[in-house]
């Protein structure tokens, strides 16, 4: 059991990637709390979850006051915190020179915003009680190249991706005297309902496996594996890194 002892907060747990780091750190003896605004989700994931002592807070990760609730909870309740998913994103496709202030930054707020606020709150809880963390931010390919197959633009969740793998090296040099390690993960395309619509297209589903050398899309599982790595002590000696998930897509 590679997360034996450990308490892990994994936000957008509800859903997708999230559920399958959840799973994931659970199957290794991990206590699990999923933070998400899907109840419905969340409770789902629960049920298939190995173990028992996991739980579910509803938490909105761009409102500040319900942020510092749930790490403050998740304290009280299992005595300290020692992996943070920042999992929790959404996607809009709107053209740059139509995109509005308002979709702007509720993709900023929920993509930036929110792992700052988790990260913080559960950094200086970390740093309180002298836990030597792991914490994980999931960014994406686009962080790193531009996808605008069938006219999808995305500009702003490229630039929230972006900004959020900066974030990753800037917290982990920061966070480095504290030996708490923050690594991101950045997948490719990964079947969830995020992305049922595209993989549902025919067209869309071939002009990606052109592009993807391995010729398949990824599965929750293999986010979930990646996590389960940098949240273990396998990985104690790596700190402001990305490990991307994406078949070999960005590597052409
Ligand atoms: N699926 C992909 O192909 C893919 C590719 C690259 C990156 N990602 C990233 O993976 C992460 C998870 O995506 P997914 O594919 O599992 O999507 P998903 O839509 O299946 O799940 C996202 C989860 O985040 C939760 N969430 C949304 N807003 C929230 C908020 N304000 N507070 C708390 N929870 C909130 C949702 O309720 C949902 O449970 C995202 O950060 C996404 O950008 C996904």
């Amino acid at each position: 059991m590679r997360l034996a002892g450990k308490v892990a907060i994994v936000t957008g747990g509800g859903s997708g990637n999230g559920r399958g780091i959840a799973q994931k750190f659970a199957a290794e003896g991990a206590k699990v709390v999923i933070g998400d605004i899907n109840e419905g989700g969340s409770q789902e994931t629960l049920n298939l979850l190995k173990g028992n002592g996991h739980s579910f807070m509803r938490t909105d990760v761009t409102k500040k006051e319900e942020v510092d609730n749930l790490v403050g909870q998740v304290v009280d309740k299992y005595g300290g915190v020692h992996i943070l998913v920042n999992n929790a994103g959404i996607v809009a496709f709107t053209p740059f020179l139509e995109l509005e202030e308002e979709e702007w930054d509720r993709v900023f707020d929920v993509n930036l915003k929110g792992p700052f606020f988790c990260s913080q709150a559960v950094a200086r809880e970390m740093i309180r009680l002298g836990i030597h963390g792991s914490i994980i931010n999931i960014t994406s390919v686009e962080a790193m190249i531009v996808v605008s197959s069938s006219g999808h633009c995305q500009p702003h969740y490229n630039a929230s991706k972006g900004g959020l793998e900066m974030l990753n090296k800037a917290m982990a040099l920061e966070l480095s005297s504290a030996k708490i390690r923050v690594n991101a993960i950045a997948p490719g395309v990964v079947e969830t309902p995020f992305t049922e619509n595209a993989l549902k297209n025919p067209q869309a589903m071939s002009w990606i496996m052109d592009r993807v050398p391995l010729k398949r899309v990824g599965q929750p599982q293999d986010i979930g594996n990646a996590a389960c790595f940098l949240a273990s002590d396998e990985s104690d000696y790596i700190t402001g890194a990305t490990i991307v998930i994406d078949g070999g897509w960005v590597i052409q």
